[in-house]
């Protein structure tokens, strides 16, 4: 008997955010991977706090995060019968695009959602709520097939019986469902073709060996867990055939930003001539800002590198700096991957092709 995709490990994939008419559903990524928790919340200052205190994180995820809140704000707001429920979404929309910085989908998601508030303002407080729910939906299934188109383009790039290099975790969880970076390693191996993983640990929280060998694990995919300081050398070593990565925001130029750390990836992969590849759906792609530079690079808090979880690995009173994500350089980009096509240096008209 010849075994549909949906019968093999790999099938397996999980919608880390949901949609629950009243409030948003969210798989806890601080608990994994020892469990797995669902959260309902059901206020918007609940869904800014998951956002800002990592519950769900990753960029992709973030946005459709964003855009469930700001639906919520909409539903809240005419289940009390007053008020106006135009400015309660305006209102959660500033609250929610502030959560964090960097990754642009969060502010991009907000903006889409908060705009179609606005337009249905003439029919009425049913039409605003039902215009905001709507929205926001939209988002969470684009984003989920980009990653499954993108996937496809990607998978291209990996060949049969590749070792990959991943760094944080741009898959499932990430996303809304499916993965970008892990998208095109679940493509390639739905192509058939044999892929094992590096998994990055991705200090200081540890997204790699939590939440990226949780996923890997569970798709069935051969995944092999290293500090992050392993990867250079795993390079010199012929170890790796290709990095792929996420990102948060892509400028105009194809700058990089990603989790912190990727930076020193891509300068190994380059000494190395290795392929870096970055996979991010277009909404990912900010064509207003030019380069890196202009990239809000966010500081965490000094307890994320002074402890690993709940254990206190510096002296007490140590203090730390946090900055949660690199900007990677184009010259150091191989291509960029998204559903609307590969993008290839010179980025400056390879990503706005992409829009067009
Ligand atoms: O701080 P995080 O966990 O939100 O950072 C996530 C990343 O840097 C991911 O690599 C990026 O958002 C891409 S997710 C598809």
């Amino acid at each position: 008997m010849v075994s549909g995709a949906a019968d093999l490990p790999h099938a397996f994939d999980v919608v880390p955010v949901r949609w629950a008419g009243t409030a948003v559903d969210l798989l806890d990524q601080r608990r994994l991977p020892a469990a797995e928790v669902w959260l309902r919340l059901d206020t918007v200052a609940a869904v800014v706090d998951a956002i800002r205190d990592l519950a769900v994180r990753g960029a992709p995820a973030i946005g459709i995060t964003a855009a469930f809140g700001v639906a919520l704000a909409a539903v809240v707001s005419d289940a009390r019968g007053a008020g106006d429920v135009v400015a309660a979404v305006r209102d959660a929309g500033d609250a929610l695009a502030a959560a964090r910085p960097t990754a642009v989908n969060l502010g991009w998601a907000v903006e889409r959602v908060v705009a179609a508030a606005g337009a249905a303002s003439d029919g009425g407080r049913e039409a605003v709520v039902d215009a905001a729910v709507a929205a926001a939906v939209a988002i969470a299934e684009s984003e989920r097939s980009a990653c499954r188109r993108l996937g496809e383009l990607g998978a291209g790039l990996v060949a049969d019986g590749a070792n990959v290099l991943t760094h944080c975790n741009a898959g499932a969880l990430a996303t809304g469902g499916y993965g970008t970076a892990l998208g095109v390693v679940r493509a390639a191996v739905e192509a058939g073709k044999h892929v094992h993983v590096w998994v990055d640990e991705t200090r200081p929280v540890l997204q790699g060996a939590r939440l990226t060998a949780w996923e890997l694990g569970r798709a069935g995919i051969p995944n092999t867990l290293v500090v992050d300081s392993a990867a250079a050398s795993l390079m010199a070593r012929g170890l790796v055939d290709v990095c792929v990565v996420g990102a948060d925001r892509i400028a105009a130029n194809g700058d990089v930003a990603n989790k912190i750390g990727t930076y020193s990836v891509a300068l190994a992969a380059a000494a190395h001539s290795i392929p870096f590849v970055v996979a991010a759906p277009v909404s990912t792609v900010d064509l207003s800002c030019p380069d890196g530079a202009h990239i809000e690079i966010e500081e965490r808090a000094d307890a994320e590198v002074t402890n690993v979880g709940a254990v206190a690995v510096a002296p007490a009173g140590q203090i730390a700096a946090n900055p949660a994500f690199d900007v990677t350089l184009a010259a150091l980009v191989t291509a960029v991957v998204t559903e609307a096509g590969v993008a290839r240096a010179p980025y400056e008209s390879s990503l706005s092709e992409l829009f067009t």
